[in-house]
């Protein structure tokens, strides 16, 4: 279980958001916007092929760790998932401050589940499309990918998408705050300073 953590805690901590507008020649990423390295807050740059490649590739770390753990076993598969998702949010490069998880997680959830993958996949996109909320859609996505998890597959893989659920909202809690009072800045709806 140790190892296939700390694989994916390695691949999961490679910041694809930071990388991809410093070598863009953007500067950094955690100072626009939103302060958060995912492609939410790079498309907030107005570069939509980063923000896209962003999302592709936190997602594809997650897919990428667990499917390589799972030639090992469901546990390792598991246990590479829940490294990638945790070293995303706290990589030991950025002192351990990273992003919200979100990407990486809908990454996680196809590589131990694709099914798991497109409800959550799914569900994002339709909160996203009717409310033009990237946070609220993650909030709830998380939620409805977990639920189902717990019908569609393995219970070990369940229990670790339940866990990361308080996780996710947790590290959303300035996009929550905001969406109480209004603050929060749509899809498309242009730039806003760092928190
Ligand atoms: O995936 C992160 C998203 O849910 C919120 O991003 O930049 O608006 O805080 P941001």
């Amino acid at each position: 279980m140790a190892g296939p953590f700390l694989m994916g805690y390695l691949m999961g901590s490679i910041p694809f958001g930071l990388l991809l507008t410093r070598g863009a020649g953007l500067g950094d990423i955690r100072k626009v916007g939103s302060g958060n390295i995912g492609a939410t807050n790079v498309l907030r740059t107005g570069r939509k092929g980063l923000a896209a490649a962003t999302l592709l590739l936190d997602a594809l770390k997650g897919v990428v760790a667990v499917l390589i753990a799972d030639q090992v076993g469901q546990i390792a598969a598991v246990g590479a998932a829940a490294g990638a998702v945790l070293g995303h949010m706290f990589p030991v490069w950025l002192g351990f401050k990273g992003g919200k998880g979100v990407a990486t997680t809908l990454g996680i959830m196809w590589g131990l589940s694709w099914p798991v993958g497109a409800i959550a996949c799914g569900a994002w996109l339709a909160i996203a499309a009717a409310f033009r909320y990237s946070s609220l859609a993650a909030l709830l996505s998380v939620v409805v990918a977990a639920v189902a998890a717990w019908f569609l597959t393995d219970p070990r893989a369940a229990m670790l998408l339940t866990l990361l659920v308080p996780l996710v909202w947790v590290r959303h809690h300035e996009n929550i705050a905001r969406l109480l009072n209004g603050t929060e800045s749509k899809i498309g709806g242009g730039k806003k300073q760092a928190a």
